[in-house]
């Protein structure tokens, strides 16, 4: 996905307060971007459901917010990486419900709606990289 960042901040993820914190700075970000509400509740909602399934999966990584750009379009990306077990079958993973965790299996999936663009990059044993961007409109 190429883009140009412009500003961001990064949180190292390791405690709820972490996610906390992760979701608060995208929050502030988005809006200083120029973001509605309703999108910044979506951005924030997409940075606590990543950094929460990097605490719950890979028990540590990071959430990099940036803002973007690409062509005449603005906005912001979440980039959330770890070097946990990795995802076996990454179609499953987004699957409504589908859950290891006998949870919903909704934070995938939600957040995949809730952006513009989604990636996956993932294989066991190396780690995740998931990247979610919203454009502004
Ligand atoms: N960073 C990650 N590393 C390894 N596996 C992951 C990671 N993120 C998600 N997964 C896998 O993908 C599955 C689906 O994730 P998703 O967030 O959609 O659901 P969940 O975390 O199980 O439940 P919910 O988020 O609804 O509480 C997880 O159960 C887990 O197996
Ligand atoms: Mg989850």
């Amino acid at each position: 996905m190429s883009r140009t960042p412009v500003d961001d901040v990064c949180v190292a993820i390791r405690s709820d307060a972490d996610v906390v914190a992760a979701r608060s700075l995208g929050r502030s970000l988005a809006e200083q971007h120029g973001f509605g509400t309703t999108d910044v509740t979506m951005i924030a909602t997409a940075i606590s459901e990543l950094a929460r399934n990097i605490l719950k999966y890979a028990h540590e990584g990071e959430i990099v917010v940036e803002t973007v750009e690409r062509g005449s379009m603005s906005g912001v990306s979440v980039v959330a990486r770890d070097d946990g077990p990795g995802i076996p079958d990454v179609g499953l993973a987004l699957q409504d419900g589908f859950s290891t965790a006998n949870s919903l299996g909704l934070g995938l999936p939600g957040t995949r709606r809730l952006m513009d663009e989604f990636e996956i990059v993932s294989a066991p044993g190396s780690g995740t990289v998931i990247t979610a961007i919203k454009w502004r409109r």
